[in-house]
C-alpha cells in the first residue's frame, strides 16, 4: 500500500483496535500501579524481560498509545511523553550529558530553553556555546573535543529562524555528536526533522500538539537507544512523567493536528504579507515570505511555513497599544492553540532576561509575537488593522 497521507495517520495514529474491547478512543488508565498474577511475572516486567507496566510514573497504556501515534507522526524509533516541554527538554539534556561536556546551542531560541543552558553551565559546568543557528557552518566552528550535543529550534521562538537540518545533522555525524531539534512550531505536518538525520526531535505538546490551549506537555522521539535510556534512567529519576488524562487530551488532539495545520498555514501566510505591506511595520519574520532571510532553507525543509508570525512595531509603547486593543486575538504568552494569541515578547516571555541577553537574541522592544488561529483570516487581519491603526 502507498505510504499513507498525513491526515489520514493523524486520525488513526496510536490505534490499536485489538486492544481495550476494540474501543475506538483509547481508554483513560488511571491507575497508578498495576498488579501481578505472581511473583516471577513482578520480576519479569521490573526487569523489562516481559511487557507490561507495573508503576504509573513508568508508562501506561494511554501514554503509550499517545507514544506510538508519535513515531508514527514523527517517523521516529521510540517516543516518551511528558509533564511539560521543559521536562522534554531537561530530560533529553540530562540523559545526554555530563559535568566538563560541551553543547552548541541556538543564540536566539525558546527563551526558557536559553535559561536552562545557562543554568547547566552556572551550576553543574557544562560548557554551552551560542552560535547563529541559521549557519549550519557555525555549529562546526564550534565543536570542540567534549562536544556532546547540538541543540536546534527550527524555526525558533519567537524570530522564527531556519536551521538547515541535514546539513547540521551532517557535521553532528562526523564527531558523534547528538543532535536534538525543538519541533514545537513546525510540528511533524510541516517538517520531520528526524527524516533529515536529526537524532532527536522534541515538543511543547502544550501547543500545536494538544491544540486547544487546554493541557501542558512535553514529548520526545527518535532513535530508540537515546528515547529508551530516558525513559528507564533520566525519567525514573527525576520524574516528570504525563498524566494519563493529559496523554489520552494530546491523543485527541492530534486527530485534528493535519486540519489544523493546514489553516494554521493558510492563515499565518495570509496575515504575514497584510503585516509586510503595513506601514506601521517596521520588520516582519515569517519564513514563508521571500524577504525572510532563510526563506530557501525553508521552502526545502517545511511542507508549510507554520502558523507563527513575529513582527516589529518600533517601540514598547506602540507595542503595549496593539495587544490592548485587538478585539479577536487574545493578549497570553503560549501559542499553538485554535485561537489567535498575541503578546508583547520584551514584557511578557522574554522578561525574564536581561536587556542585553534579550536584544542579543533579537527580541526588540516592539517585537510582537503572534500565534494565528483557525478562525477566519479576514477577520483577524481586520483585528489587527483596526488595532495598528491606533499606534
Ligand atoms: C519552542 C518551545 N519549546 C519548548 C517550550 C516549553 O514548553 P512547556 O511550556 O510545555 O514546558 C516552549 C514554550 O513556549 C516553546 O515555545
Amino acid at each position: 500500500m502507498a505510504e499513507k497521507s498525513f491526515y489520514t495517520l493523524a486520525v488513526h495514529a496510536g490505534e490499536d483496535l485489538s486492544q481495550n474491547h476494540g474501543s475506538v478512543s483509547v481508554p483513560i488508565y488511571n491507575a497508578s500501579v498495576y498488579a501481578f498474577a505472581d511473583a516471577d511475572e513482578g520480576a519479569a516486567i521490573h526487569n523489562h524481560l516481559k511487557e507490561g507496566y507495573f508503576y504509573g510514573k513508568l508508562g501506561n497504556p494511554t501514554q503509550n498509545a499517545l507514544e506510538k501515534a508519535m513515531c508514527e507522526l514523527e517517523n521516529g524509533e521510540s517516543a516518551l511523553s511528558f509533564a511539560s516541554g521543559m521536562a522534554a527538554i531537561s530530560t533529553a539534556v540530562l540523559s545526554l550529558v555530563k559535568s566538563g561536556d560541551h553543547i552548541v546551542v541556538p543564540n536566539s531560541m525558546y527563551s526558557t530553553t536559553t535559561l536552562f543552558f545557562e543554568e547547566l553551565n552556572e551550576k553543574f559546568g557544562v560548557e554551552i556555546s551560542y552560535v547563529d543557528a541559521t549557519a549550519a557552518e557555525s555549529y562546526a566552528a564550534a565543536v570542540r573535543s567534549n562536544t556532546k550535543v547540538f541543540w536546534l529550534e527550527s524555526p525558533s521562538n519567537p524570530l522564527l529562524k531556519i536551521t538547515d537540518f541535514s546539513a547540521v545533522s551532517e557535521i553532528a555525524r562526523k564527531s558523534n555528536i547528538v543532535t536534538i531539534a525543538d519541533n514545537t512550531f513546525a510540528t511533524p505536518f510541516n517538517t520531520r526533522p528526524l527524516n533529515a538525520g536529526i537524532d532527536l526531535v522534541v515538543h511543547s505538546a502544550t501547543k500545536y500538539l494538544g491544540g486547544h490551549s487546554d493541557l501542558t506537555a512535553g514529548l520526545m522521539v527518535g532513535k530508540k537507544e537515546i528515547v529508551e535510556n530516558a525513559r528507564l534512567k533520566t525519567t525514573k529519576l527525576y520524574g516528570g512523567n504525563i498524566a494519563p488524562q493529559v496523554a489520552w487530551l494530546i491523543l485527541r488532539g492530534i486527530k485534528t493536528l493535519g486540519l489544523r495545520m493546514e489553516r494554521h498555514n493558510q492563515n499565518a501566510y495570509a496575515v504575514a504579507h497584510m503585516l509586510a505591506a503595513h506601514p506601521k511595520i517596521e520588520a516582519v519574520y515569517y519564513p514563508g515570505l521571500e524577504a525572510h532571510q532563510n526563506h530557501e532553507t525553508a521552502k526545502l525543509q517545511m511542507k508549510g511555513f507554520g502558523g507563527m508570525i513575529a513582527f516589529d512595531v518600533g517601540s514598547a509603547g506602540a507595542g503595549k497599544t496593539l495587544v490592548n486593543n485587538v478585539k479577536v486575538c487574545t493578549l497570553a504568552t503560549s501559542l499553538g492553540g485554535v485561537e489567535t494569541i498575541i503578546q508583547h515578547s520584551a514584557s511578557m516571555t522574554h522578561a525574564a532576561l536581561s536587556r542585553e541577553q534579550r536584544l542579543q537574541a533579537g527580541v526588540t522592544d516592539g517585537l510582537i509575537r503572534l500565534s494565528v488561529g483557525v478562525e477566519d483570516s479576514d477577520d483577524l487581519i481586520a483585528d489587527l488593522r483596526d488595532a495598528l491603526d491606533l499606534i
